[in-house]
């Protein structure tokens, strides 16, 4: 069968992209931030995965405010990012694990879980930028993608009980899935940060730093509250957060334990207080 080996999750801001392309990860705005990562690629580079799972929100690049899935799972042999207005260069696209897609989708759907599939489907920074990140100096990164679109945009949004729901069922299928692969489950988005609005530029670092300290001891901590009240907590687009509880859901899947790789939090990168967690399967 195949083997779920860890966890990731990083927020995932477009400038970023920009950063990288002008190789500013030394530069004292970016370097606190960059700084994060080197452990968590040496620890990649060691364990290999072929597949990363990939929890995210589209941000209007793919799916639009006039037709918004709940959930949404990839089932494409590849994944082309395109130009979303930031100024920033557009990635290589990604290989796909279609494999993996139709037997995380035919999971799913046996669990009640009434995804939407998507044979065709571009990805955004929230979904290209983590694996610049992850895995530095590559064109593209040496492994294949199975993306899983979460909505974190618009009202209503999914409860934080089902998405953690959502990545036990994930986690579940993965580790039942007939294959030799090692799969890794990634998050992407947060922490706290408010992008419009009267609260533009909010950012709440008791609040992370209590969702980050429950990533690894607590992992179900934040599914006590409603989307409402993780709007008021993190922000509007701080809810982005529940990528990274669908990760943690999916690597606890079975009562699995984890030992932390690596982490980082830093305030701030734009407008967001920046995450960064590794985890790995016990
Ligand atoms: C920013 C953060 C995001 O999560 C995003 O999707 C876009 C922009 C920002 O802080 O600039
Ligand atoms: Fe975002």
């Amino acid at each position: 069968m195949a083997q779920l080996i860890g966890g990731l999750a990083t927020s995932h801001i477009p400038a970023i992209g920009g950063a990288i392309h002008k190789g500013k990860q030394q530069d004292p705005y970016w370097k606190p931030f960059f700084d994060g990562f080197p452990p968590i690629s040496h620890w990649l580079a060691q364990v290999k995965p072929d597949t990363v799972v990939v929890f995210y929100n589209d941000h209007g690049l793919n799916f639009f405010l006039d037709k918004m899935p709940t959930f949404a799972v990839g089932a494409a042999p590849e994944y082309r990012n395109a130009d979303e207005g930031w100024g920033i260069p557009t990635t290589a696209p990604l290989p796909g694990n279609l494999d993996l897609s139709w037997h995380l989708i035919n999971h799913l759907i046996e669990r009640e879980f009434d995804i939407v599939t998507c044979q065709e489907m571009l990805i955004d920074h929230a979904c290209t930028l983590p694996f610049k990140l992850f895995w530095p100096g590559h064109e593209v990164a040496p492994v294949k993608i199975v993306p899983i679109n979460i909505n974190t945009v618009q009202f209503p949004l999914p409860t934080a009980r089902r998405v953690y729901k959502l990545g036990q069922a994930v986690g579940e299928a993965i580790r039942a899935w007939d294959s030799s692969e090692r799969v890794v489950v990634l998050g992407t988005g947060g922490l706290s940060h408010q992008l419009e609005g009267e609260r533009a530029g909010f950012i709440n670092k008791r609040f992370d730093l209590q969702f980050l300290d429950s990533m690894e001891s607590n992992p179900e901590w934040a599914t006590q509250f409603s989307d409402l009240e993780l709007v008021e907590k993190a922000g509007t687009q701080g809810v982005e957060l529940l990528n990274w509880l669908a990760m943690r859901g999916a690597v606890s899947a079975g009562g699995a334990s984890v030992k932390k790789v690596h982490g980082n939090y830093h305030i701030p990168i734009s407008n967001t207080a920046t995450g960064l967690l590794a985890l790995e399967v016990a």
